[in-house]
Formats: C-alpha cells, sequence, structure tokens
C-alpha cells in the first residue's frame, strides 16, 4: 500500500490550493452574500486546465488522471464550495460521461470546448416528480423521422443557466415503466429553456435552475451510448460523480476544521486560550478524526475508479462518510467560535450551508445506504420482498 501522492499529484493539489486562496478564498463571502455565479473565474480556471483536469490532452484536458481532478475539488470546495460543484458536475457529470459512451465523432465534437473550459457543462436527469426514483422520469422523446422531439422539464440543474452542454435524460419508449426505456441526450443550450432560478439555503455562488423542453427536435447524432440504456450511462455517471461529492464535503470538512483551529488557538477566556480546555481539544480530535478517514475512503474510491475497477459502493460509501462528516463538523465548528460562529463575520456558517446539500444532491444518504446494501445483499433485497408479497 502507498498512501504517497505522486510528484504530479502533488504539484496539481498545489496549485489548485494556491489559485483557491488567492482567486476563490477571497471574494466566497461576497459571491454568497450577493448569490452572484462569479463568471470571470471560470476562464481562469480553464487556462490552468481545471475545467478539464482528468480528461486527456487529445480531448483539449489537462491529462491528469482521476485523483488529481478529486484533489483539485477539493482545494476548490475549501475555498468556495459553490465554484466546487460547478466544476464537479461539468466534469464528472457532463464531460467524462460523454468520454466513456460517446462515439467517436461525439468525443472529439462535444469533449474539448468542454475540457477547454469554451463551454459549462449541466446534468439534467432530476424532474419535478422523479429525484430519488430518478427511473420514473416523464420527459419523453417522441421518435421524429431519424430524430426525436424532446418534451418535458427538469428541476434543480446544477449549471442550468450557465451551461452550453447538457446530458439530458428522457423516456424513448413510453411503454415501458422504470429505468428501462430511458436514453441518454447531448443537447446545447439552444434546446433548453430555462424557466426559474433556485434560491437555496447554501451554494449561492451556484446556478441550480429549472429547465423546460417544449417538443424541441434532435438529430441521431445526440443520443449518447444505445437508446433505451441511457439509466446505465446515468448510474455509471452517479458512480463517479458522488465521488467528487465526496471531494467537496471533504474540502468544506476541511475548511471548517481550519477555521475552528486557528480561532482556538487565539480566543482566550478563563484567562487561557481555548484551545488550552480539553472541551474544545476533543471537538477538534474529532473533527480531524474524521476528515481523514472521509479524505481516505474519498482517495481510496478515486483510485479504485483510475484502475477501472468497480467502485459503485466505494463511491456511495465516500460520499455518505465524507458528506455526513461535512455537516456535523461544520455545525462542531460554529460551537467552537460560539457567538462569532453564528455571525456573517466567519465564514463558518456559510460552511454549514454549503454542507448541507452534499447529504441531498447526486443521491441522499438514503440512497447511499441503499446503494451500498445492495452491493452487500445483492440481489436478494430486491426480489425477497416481491417473493413474499
Ligand atoms: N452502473 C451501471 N448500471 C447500473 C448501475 C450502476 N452503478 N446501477 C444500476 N444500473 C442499471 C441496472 O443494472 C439496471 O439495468 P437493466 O435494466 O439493464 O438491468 C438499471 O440500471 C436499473 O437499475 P435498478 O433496478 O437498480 O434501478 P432503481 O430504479 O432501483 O434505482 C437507484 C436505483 C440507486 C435508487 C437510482 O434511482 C438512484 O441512484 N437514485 C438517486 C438519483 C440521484 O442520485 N440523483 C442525483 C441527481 S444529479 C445531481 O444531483 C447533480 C447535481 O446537481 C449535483
Amino acid at each position: 500500500m502507498d498512501f504517497e501522492l505522486t510528484a504530479d499529484q502533488r504539484e496539481i493539489q498545489a496549485l489548485a490550493r494556491e489559485v483557491a486562496d488567492t482567486e476563490i478564498a477571497p471574494d466566497a463571502a461576497a459571491w454568497d452574500r450577493e448569490h452572484r455565479f462569479p463568471d470571470e473565474l471560470f476562464p481562469k480556471l480553464a487556462e490552468l486546465g481545471f475545467m478539464g483536469v482528468c480528461v486527456p490532452e487529445e480531448y483539449g484536458g489537462a491529462g491528469a488522471d482521476f485523483l488529481s481532478y478529486v484533489l483539485v475539488l477539493e482545494e476548490l470546495s475549501r475555498a468556495d464550495a459553490g465554484v466546487g460543484v460547478t466544476v464537479a458536475v461539468h466534469t464528472s457529470a457532463t464531460t467524462l460521461p460523454i468520454l466513456a459512451f460517446g462515439t467517436e465523432e461525439q468525443r472529439s465534437r462535444f469533449v474539448p470546448p468542454l475540457a477547454r473550459g469554451e463551454e459549462i457543462g449541466a446534468f439534467a436527469l432530476t424532474e419535478p416528480s422523479s429525484g430519488s426514483d430518478a427511473g420514473s422520469l416523464r420527459t419523453t422523446a417522441e421518435p421524429d423521422g431519424d430524430g426525436w422531439r424532446i418534451t418535458g422539464s427538469k428541476q434543480w440543474i446544477t449549471n442550468g443557466s450557465r451551461a452550453g452542454t447538457f446530458l439530458l435524460f428522457a423516456r424513448t419508449d413510453p411503454e415501458t415503466a422504470g429505468a428501462r426505456g430511458v436514453s441518454a441526450f447531448v443537447l446545447d443550450a439552444t434546446h433548453v429553456r430555462v424557466t426559474r432560478e433556485e434560491e437555496k439555503l447554501g451554494l449561492n455562488s451556484s446556478t441550480t435552475s429549472d429547465l423546460v423542453l417544449q417538443g424541441v427536435r434532435v438529430e441521431r447524432d445526440r443520443l449518447l451510448h444505445e437508446e433505451g440504456r441511457g439509466f446505465r450511462v446515468a448510474m455509471a455517471t452517479l458512480d463517479g460523480g458522488r465521488i467528487g461529492i465526496a471531494a467537496q464535503a471533504l474540502g468544506i470538512a476541511q475548511a471548517a476544521y481550519d477555521a475552528a483551529r486557528e480561532y482556538a488557538l487565539e480566543r482566550e477566556q478563563f484567562g487561557r486560550r481555548i484551545s488550552e480546555f480539553q472541551a474544545i481539544q476533543w471537538k477538534l480530535a474529532d473533527m480531524a478524526t474524521e476528515i481523514d478517514a472521509a479524505r481516505l475512503l474519498t482517495y481510496r474510491a478515486a483510485w479504485l475508479k483510475q484502475q477501472g475497477r468497480p467502485h459503485t459502493a466505494e463511491g456511495a460509501k465516500a460520499k455518505l462518510f465524507a458528506s455526513e462528516t461535512a455537516r456535523r463538523q461544520t455545525a462542531e465548528a460554529i460551537q467552537v467560535l460560539g457567538g462569532y460562529g453564528y455571525t456573517k463575520e466567519f465564514p463558518v456558517e456559510r460552511y454549514y450551508r454549503d454542507a448541507k446539500v452534499t447529504e441531498i444532491y447526486e443521491g441522499t444518504s438514503e440512497i447511499q445506504r441503499l446503494v451500498i446494501a445492495r452491493e452487500l445483499l445483492g440481489r436478494q433485497l430486491r426480489e425477497e420482498p416481491v417473493a413474499r408479497a
């Protein structure tokens, strides 16, 4: 076993850390307060290769490995989790599935503008009536000549109002209910209409939009992978995407720990620095331990993915643990800062608000447990209740 990062991984991590500290952290509180998507930031990230970290150079990316990408997400999210999710959805949930499931023509047409950051990507699966039960989606793609006409609505689409390329899921076979009969399409911004921007508890520097498609005509070359096999594309995409969200949660938790530690070393009460009290020491020790465990789970899942090995349950475990760590430990950071922690004078209340959604999107914690349990118990879990009925 080797727990060391490679020289290349350390270099990319250091670069991401520097960019996060100089270009993102100083503005993060203002972006949050103003609910502002930092349009000007993404060309800078693109210049450094951060919009296509793990995309091969021949497709316009930086050609680094998946763990390097996870390191970048962790660092960006430490400074601003909204920036983290923008890059995560753009990369894991749009660019990488086109690379993995696209034809050579689709890869060379759609991936380079994404990997070079000329366009932002979005993943349009969720609908008003289909969240956790993603297979119940209602958007339809009706055959029309050699292509389809897509009609439906999508909800809570990260990057929805900024994206140039969408990976969108629609039902091509209306006769088949559930996951079968769903197909994946690569669409442009011209195909979708943004109808609403969501107001959220946190992640205010990212956009979350509702989309509508009204009989939009798409050609056959927009179909990604085989017709009727789109749900597998969605699930395989989320297998990797969840590792990215684990990295985002890890970055938020690390930021909260850093702020709590720094404050504890400075703040004096009862004539001593509060870091000298065991009550505070134990909080910091628990934070550091959980963050360490979350990091190990996340890096292992990333390593398995880049080895091309199964990583469905490992990614789910990483996301489950890292997101719950982020929620718990951002709350603990507020506790360490006391009254100051509850105010906007310090960033920990933002970390607390930003952390919560990591337990919800790309599959709730309950769905992660279901994915892990299915791996533990296999198909029995799905078939037994039916057999008993
Ligand atoms: N990889 C490849 N294929 C997979 C798979 C995987 N990990 N998991 C399942 N499949 C395949 C199955 O083999 C099956 O294929 P066949 O029909 O060919 O046999 C098909 O997919 C259906 O599988 P299930 O029967 O397991 O499907 P299900 O309806 O029981 O649902 C679920 C499973 C895990 C609950 C799934 O619906 C799920 O993950 N739900 C959560 C949805 C989610 O995470 N949404 C996130 C939205 S995106 C987002 O949040 C982005 C953002 O903004 C940050």
